[in-house]
């Protein structure tokens, strides 16, 4: 991609390979940002990148402000998937300028990340004067160079896709919660008709093992005792392990699980098409593989998957699953749908109904679907009325509800291992994770952190209750 700024205002000196554009010096010169606020939008591979992004800049002696308006330096590090998630950095960038202002008359300096930057970093340049830093997912790491750059009175836009230099320049991890991200794969290929992560992300990139193993004993060291790989793709991750044989996610996952201290690995998001045989075995043989699975399907009505250009079948997806739940029978099924896709009709969204039925999903997000421009989906005839949309979308998560809830009451009298992740509204009370990855919530002695023994006595859609047995080893 090219740079971001009007060829024509670009002092052409600067203008380097790497795509790193610095605007005209019209900005006043800014004492050097103390205090930093990282506000991640979107999937949790941006959340990922936020955490990244924050050690980075207290790794240059910056600190975290607790509060967003006392922050000098905001970044908003954006997603792009839905326009809503769009407008809302718009909405932000106007918010921080009108509360963070200072008695004299300063702003925050702003730093705009993430997807948006990277497909609307000219955009973003013209119409938010006060954003003075655009730095798109893969350049995340020049991030304080560009803020020293800004703070200097200039401005700063780097989109370039390089296809590596991030995650070795960044800095190793140090401490980190019980539940730790990791992500090991970026972009995507699939070009699913109505979404707009292979041109904002780029393509497939399978981070090396070893430095994933090394990243993972790290978190480990740093306090986690579960792992969420994360990808675009995730299970298309591949690569060689420390012998040079060839490695799927399920070899990739085995090699964690022989790290001590590492209770849980899970894994997100998934494509039906690269669930291969080894990954499905893992669920059966991996005890440290949780018995989780979010597998988006989309649809249930396979000319609107085939529209969507999913390369499933309702039919090949129902067998998938029967794989999966033939190693691991309690596996709990996520998933994502999209309803008014152009062109669908109540047959067909009936059909997703139907799915869900079949599917019996734990948990599942759902979305309107949003016209991106650019993607083969927004020129498609047939777009959905909004109001037929909201209706359709309210009987999608009815369905998914009532399953929800018929997940998690099957659950109540089970025994199981919850991991502790915050303290709960009331005095005394935890919340924390099952294996199904449900919200517990308990009261007891324990600490954040743990890996506790709980019985489930009872259930709703989104939680469960629970009776603290005893603390688990560790
Ligand atoms: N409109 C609505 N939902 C979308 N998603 C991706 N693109 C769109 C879009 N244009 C949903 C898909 C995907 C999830 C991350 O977001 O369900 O799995
Ligand atoms: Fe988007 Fe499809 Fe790739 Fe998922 S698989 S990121 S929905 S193109």
């Amino acid at each position: 991609m090219d740079g971001m700024v009007p060829a024509g205002t670009l002092p052409s000196p600067l203008q380097s390979a790497a795509n790193l554009a610095y605007g005209p010096r019209l900005m006043t010169a800014s004492p050097p940002p103390r205090t930093f606020h990282v506000k991640s939008f979107g999937c949790q591979m941006n959340v990922y990148d936020g955490e990244r992004m924050a050690e980075l800049l207290t790794t240059e002696g910056m600190t975290a402000a607790d509060v967003r308006e006392q922050a000098d330096l905001v970044v908003l590090n954006t997603c792009h998937i839905r326009e809503k998630a769009t407008e809302k950095v718009y909405s932000d960038i106007g918010r921080i300028v009108k509360e963070g202002r200072r008695e004299d008359g300063s702003v925050p300096l702003i730093a705009v990340a993430g997807c948006v930057a990277q497909a609307e970093g000219e955009e973003i340049m013209a119409r938010a004067p006060s954003v003075r830093v655009v730095v798109g997912p893969q350049a995340y790491h020049r991030l304080p160079a560009m803020v020293a750059e800004a703070a200097a009175g200039g401005r700063a836009t780097e989109t370039d896709m390089p296809a590596e230099a991030k995650f070795a320049a960044l800095p190793r991890r140090r401490k980190v919660g019980a539940s730790a991200f990791l992500t090991v794969q970026e972009g995507c290929d699939k070009f699913c008709t109505y979404c707009v992560v292979p041109y904002t992300r780029g393509a497939e990139l399978s981070r090396p093992y070893a430095d994933l193993v090394s990243e993972a004993q790290a978190l480990v060291e740093g306090g986690a005792r579960e792992i969420t790989l994360l990808g675009q793709n995730v299970n298309a991750w591949s690569g060689s392990d420390n012998r040079g044989r060839p490695a799927g996610l399920a070899a990739l996952a085995e090699a964690l699980a022989a790290i001590d201290g590492l209770e849980r690995i899970r894994y997100m998001t998934s494509h039906p098409a690269d669930m291969d045989d080894a990954l499905i075995a893992a669920h059966g043989s991996n005890s440290k593989l949780m018995p989780f699975l979010h597998l988006p399907v989309q649809s249930g009505s396979d000319r609107v998957l085939k529209a969507m250009n999913r390369s499933h079948t309702a039919e090949s997806y129902l067998r998938l699953l029967e794989r999966v739940r033939a190693e691991r029978p309690d596996i709990a099924l996520s998933g994502d749908f999209i309803v008014g896709f152009p062109g669908e009709t109540e047959a067909e969204f009936a059909e997703t109904l139907q799915i869900i039925d079949e599917a019996r999903y734990a948990q599942a997000f759902s979305f309107k679907y949003s016209a991106r421009p650019g993607t083969p989906a927004a020129t498609m005839d047939g777009h959905i009325a909004p109001e037929v949309m909201d209706e359709r979308l309210q009987r999608l998560l009815a369905a998914l509800q009532r399953h929800s809830l018929a997940f998690n009451q099957a659950s109540v009298g089970k025994r199981c291992t919850v991991l502790v992740e915050r303290k709960g509204r009331h005095a005394g009370q935890w919340l924390g994770k099952s294996p199904w990855l449900q919200s517990v919530h308990f009261t007891g002695d324990v600490a954040l952190g743990d890996l506790v023994e709980v019985d489930l006595v009872d259930a709703g859609p989104n939680s469960l209750s629970g009776r603290l047995v005893e603390i688990a080893a560790g």
